[in-house]
């Protein structure tokens, strides 16, 4: 059992618990912040809510774990109904905290200004979303030539803005939903960016994609096979391909994409998540499938 909590940085207290015992109170100490960001959505106080939601978010990103013991957490007993719970709260809060940015970039002077210099909790998520474009920019080798696309851009595409700032590429932001679809776009407008960046209110599964030699899959786009299986029938052959993604204790924050829904495309390369990061990002290649449809 000890040698379960030999590698991550709880190995200091492999003396004072068996393994099994210390992830198992690991597991039950998220259960218990995720019951209480539960409660606290409800209670409708949203300072409450804010502030158990980064207690649940600050152990999930402790990185404390090593990546068995964190698979050991997560497939804990009874953990999987705490993980789709604690995944729907986070992604209300998201979608919550990009409506409160939209309306403000609708509502101040300078918008450009407002981006660079909003409060902290904000930039917080902002700062975030730079970091992991900077690092996808690094593993697709994104430049000024590209043309990418990113399926399920949401309503503020902080993501295809910072591939515009920092590589000077052209992206469409594909958004199924008319309203956020509407709302983005009215954000590249007032930023001025309507040049470099289009915004698409379609769904993936029925995007061309043969003009990309980029295509990005978010975490919340779905279905992902569906997605994949148009991206391998209508992309050209050189083009690179992205899809995010969460690992170990950051399963609890946005649903992880399964390897099948990816095929015919495998992971080959990951820039992974660590730190303040939520999101890790894979690039893919593409692999011929047996008849079963296997890889
Ligand atoms: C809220 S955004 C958040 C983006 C997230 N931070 C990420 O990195 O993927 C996710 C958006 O994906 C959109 N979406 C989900 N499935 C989609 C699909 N099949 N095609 C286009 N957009 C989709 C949702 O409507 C939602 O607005």
């Amino acid at each position: 059992m000890e040698e379960r909590i030999q590698e991550g940085l709880l190995r200091g207290l492999a003396g004072f618990y068996p393994g099994s015992e210390l992830l198992k109170r690991f597991g039950d100490h998220i259960q218990s912040l995720v019951e209480a960001a539960e409660r606290t959505a409800e209670d409708g106080d949203p300072e409450r809510h804010i502030a158990a939601l980064l207690a649940l978010e600050a152990v999930l990103l402790s990185d404390l774990l090593s990546d068995p013991e964190a698979r050991e957490v997560v497939h804990g007993e009874d953990m999987q109904a705490a993980m789709a719970t604690s995944q729907r709260l986070f992604a209300d809060f998201e979608c919550r905290l990009e409506d409160a940015f939209v309306a403000d970039i609708d509502r101040v002077k300078d918008p450009q200004r407002y981006l660079s210099d909003c409060d902290s909790e904000t930039r917080g998520y902002l700062a975030r979303y730079r970091a992991l474009a900077a690092a996808e920019i690094a593993l697709a080798g994104i430049g000024p030539q590209d043309r990418v696309v990113f399926v399920g851009a949401g309503c503020l595409p902080i993501t295809a803005m910072e591939y515009v700032r920092r590589t000077g590429c052209r992206v469409d932001a594909v958004e199924i939903l008319r309203d956020r679809a509407a709302q983005a776009g009215a954000v590249i407008d007032r930023l001025g960016l309507a040049d470099s960046l289009q915004v698409i209110a379609a769904d993936g599964r029925t995007v061309d994609f043969a003009e990309y030699s980029v295509i990005l899959v978010g975490v919340l786009a779905e279905p992902k096979a569906a997605i994949f299986a148009r991206i391998a029938g209508s992309t050209a052959a050189d083009s690179r391909v992205l899809c995010r993604t969460t690992e170990g204790l950051r399963q609890f924050i946005y649903k992880p994409t399964a390897p099948e829904s990816l095929l015919p495309y495998q992971a080959q390369t990951i820039s992974r998540a660590r730190g303040f990061q939520t999101l890790s990002t894979l690039c893919l290649g593409r692999v011929s499938l047996k008849p079963d449809g296997a890889a």
